[in-house]
């Protein structure tokens, strides 16, 4: 048998709702922001996310899936959504749109060589949102409210929120020399890894999973400590319209996020709950203003997030919420070869009209096919034999009542209508008695 690859999955019918669920309500979110979809592709040159996303990160190191194509150039799957959005925008000159912020989302898989485990998987689905072109802490405040917006949407509890700032080039530069300083007299207490990440990019020592609890890095200087006056007035602005929104935050000294591109403010949403496992951390993002000349386009500040979709749904067990069981309107009972030319018109036709209907493929008799009827959990049954089609009727019996009814079958589908309309009205939207959202 072949197998899927190690840390992919499928997604099964039977999973589709809660996806399709949590896209609606993301998506909604998204609207309210008034942010517009963007589709980018799914592997990249190489040399984007090297440069973009940096070369000493753990995720250009040790995580990419890269390759060489048929016409040796080298590959990558996106581990991330970003970089490949602000090639688009250098590639498509939209900078030069006088509408600024661009406001962006996108949605898809990315790949990332991990680990996997409960929340880490090697294809995991991202929802990212980028606001493209602004340096004013608004905009931070604005995309950290979004994100906060998209959980309590999604009624997650134990949520918080962490931020944390970096400052711009020269306050990364200052506090750049005082953690070497620091460093350079315990670089033998630090992980292997880390030896090598205090040579190459101390910064990424600070976010290392391996020495995050040891006093040598609890100790450490902290990158907001070493702002200048600029850069701490720009956080400060941002906590501002935060505490007006009524957002609870902690500023969270340690947080540096694990890509190179972030300057100023770092934000991470986390949830404390037992489904998540070890992965609390539902999504994250930050400012980034130099990825754009990074990437030879123009000087163009932005601030950005993404959500691991896996994640979300994981968070969204926690709430036990009882699914109804998917209903279809009605399965068609056939009785006998000779109806089926015609019963499949009516089923067309009904189908035409927007309505859910299933029948029989193989040829059951009558219980058999009662019983798969009763699996696929219909509003109606429609019964129909030679007898009904000779005089042009058809047999409604509805599940719930039990009531059955001879029906013309011109009228069958208005009648559909109105009895799947009647019964919704009953209801007045969730309906306690069926368990259903109506
Ligand atoms: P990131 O923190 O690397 O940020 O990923 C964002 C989210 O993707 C994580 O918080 C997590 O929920 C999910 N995620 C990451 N790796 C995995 C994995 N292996 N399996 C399952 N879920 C995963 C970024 O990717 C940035 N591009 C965010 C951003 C946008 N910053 C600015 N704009």
């Amino acid at each position: 048998m072949i197998t899927k690859v190690k840390g992919t999955q499928d997604i099964l019918p039977n999973e589709i709702k809660k996806w399709q669920d949590l896209e609606n309500v993301i998506f909604q979110v998204s609207k309210l922001y008034h942010f517009e979809e963007i589709r980018t592709p799914i592997f990249e040159n190489s040399e984007l996310f090297h440069r973009g996303v940096g070369d000493t990160t753990d995720i250009i190191k040790k995580e990419t899936y890269d390759f060489l194509d048929r016409g040796d150039r080298s590959i990558t799957l996106r581990p991330e959504g970003t970089a490949s959005v602000v090639r688009t925008v250098i590639e498509n000159k939209l900078y030069a749109n006088p509408n600024l912020p661009l406001k962006f989302y996108y949605y898809g898989p990315m790949f990332r060589y991990e680990r996997p485990q409960k929340g880490r998987q090697r294809q995991f689905h991202q929802f990212g949102a980028e606001a493209l072109g602004s340096a004013s802490p608004l905009v931070d405040a604005e995309m950290i409210a979004y994100s906060y917006t998209l959980l309590k949407a999604l009624r997650l509890k134990n949520v918080s929120v962490k931020i944390n700032s970096l400052g711009d080039t020269s306050s990364k530069e200052t506090y750049k020399e005082k953690l070497t300083t620091y460093l350079s007299s315990k670089v033998d207490t630090l992980c292997t890894d880390c030896q090598r990440r205090y040579l190459e990019n101390p910064y990424r020592v600070l976010d290392c999973k391996v020495d995050k609890d040891s006093d040598t890095l609890k100790e450490a200087p902290k990158p907001i400590d070493y702002l200048n006056d600029e850069d701490k007035t720009h956080f400060e602005q941002v906590c501002s319209y935060l505490d007006g929104m009524h957002i609870e935050y902690v500023v969270d000294k340690n947080l540096v996020r694990g890509l190179d591109y972030y300057t100023h403010t770092v934000f991470e949403l986390e949830a404390a709950l037992d489904t998540l496992g070890a992965q609390a951390t539902l999504g994250g993002g930050g400012r980034y203003n130099h990825l754009f000349s990074t990437l030879g386009g123009p000087n163009f500040p932005a601030v950005g997030f993404a959500f691991g979709m896996e994640r979300l749904l994981l968070a969204l067990e926690s709430l036990e919420i009882k699914e109804p069981t998917p209903q279809i309107h009605a399965f068609m009972i056939m009785l006998g070869d000779n109806v089926k030319a015609k019963a499949l018109e009516v089923i067309l036709n009904l189908r035409h009209g927007g309505l859910l209907i299933d029948y029989d493929f193989f040829d059951h008799n009558l219980k058999a096919q009662f019983k798969q009827a009763e699996r696929q959990n219909p509003k109606f049954l429609l019964i129909f034999g030679e007898d009904e089609m000779n005089k042009g009727v058809i047999n409604v019996k509805n599940i719930k009542t039990g009531e059955q009814i001879e029906v013309g079958l011109n009228e069958l589908y208005t009648t559909l209508i109105t009895e799947i309309q009647n019964e919704q009205h009953s209801c007045a939207g969730h309906c306690e008695e069926c368990d259903e959202d109506c």
